[in-house]
C-alpha cells in the first residue's frame, strides 16, 4: 500500500491504495466518481475512461493511482462550471451527441482539450481528434456536429 495526495475536481484526497491500483479504479472505487467508465476491460483502445491529468487528456486505465501523486485531476464530474455545463456538453445535449453515452465522458473530456488547443477545427481534424474514443451507437456524425456546435458556441 502506498499513501498518495490526489487533488481530483478542486477536492484533495489522500488516500493509502494498493501499489497496483489503476487510477481509473482509484476514481470510480476509492474517489467514488463513476461517470469515468470502463469499456475495453483496460486494454487501452476504447477511451471511456478519459480523463485530464494536470490539464492532459489521458487513459485513466493506463496509469496507475500512485503515479498520481501530487497532481491535478478533471473528471467529467468537473467539467461543469457552478451545475452550469460547459459549452461542450451543451453542444452534446442539444446535437444529440449521444445515444446510450457509455463512451461520453470520455469523448466529452477529450474534446474538450482537443477544442482548447484547436478552437477552430475542421471536420476532418475532429474525426482525427475522436481516434482514441469508440463509439458503438451513434455513428460518429452526431458527435462531430456536436464538436463543430460547441467550437462555435465558445467562439461567439
Ligand atoms: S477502459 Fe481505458 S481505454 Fe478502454
Ligand atoms: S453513445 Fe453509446 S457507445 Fe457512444
Amino acid at each position: 500500500m502506498q499513501t498518495i495526495n490526489v487533488k481530483v475536481n478542486g477536492t484533495t484526497y489522500q488516500e493509502s491504495v494498493p501499489i497496483r491500483m489503476l487510477l481509473v479504479d482509484f476514481i470510480r472505487e476509492v474517489v467514488g466518481l463513476t461517470g469515468t467508465h470502463v469499456s475495453c476491460t483496460y486494454e487501452g483502445v476504447c477511451g471511456a475512461c478519459t480523463i485530464h491529468l494536470n490539464g492532459e487528456a489521458v487513459k485513466s486505465c493506463m496509469l496507475l493511482a500512485v503515479q498520481a501523486d501530487g497532481h491535478e485531476i478533471t473528471t467529467v464530474e468537473g467539467l461543469a462550471n457552478d451545475k452550469e455545463l460547459s459549452p461542450l456538453q451543451k453542444a452534446f445535449n442539444e446535437q444529440h451527441g449521444l445515444q446510450c453515452g457509455f463512451c461520453t465522458a470520455g469523448v466529452l473530456m477529450n474534446m474538450t482539450e482537443f477544442l482548447a488547443k484547436n478552437p477552430n477545427p475542421s471536420d476532418d481534424e475532429i474525426r482525427h481528434g475522436l481516434i482514441g474514443n469508440l463509439c458503438r451507437c451513434t455513428g460518429y456524425v452526431h458527435i462531430v456536429n456536436a464538436v463543430r456546435a460547441a467550437a462555435k458556441s465558445i467562439a461567439n
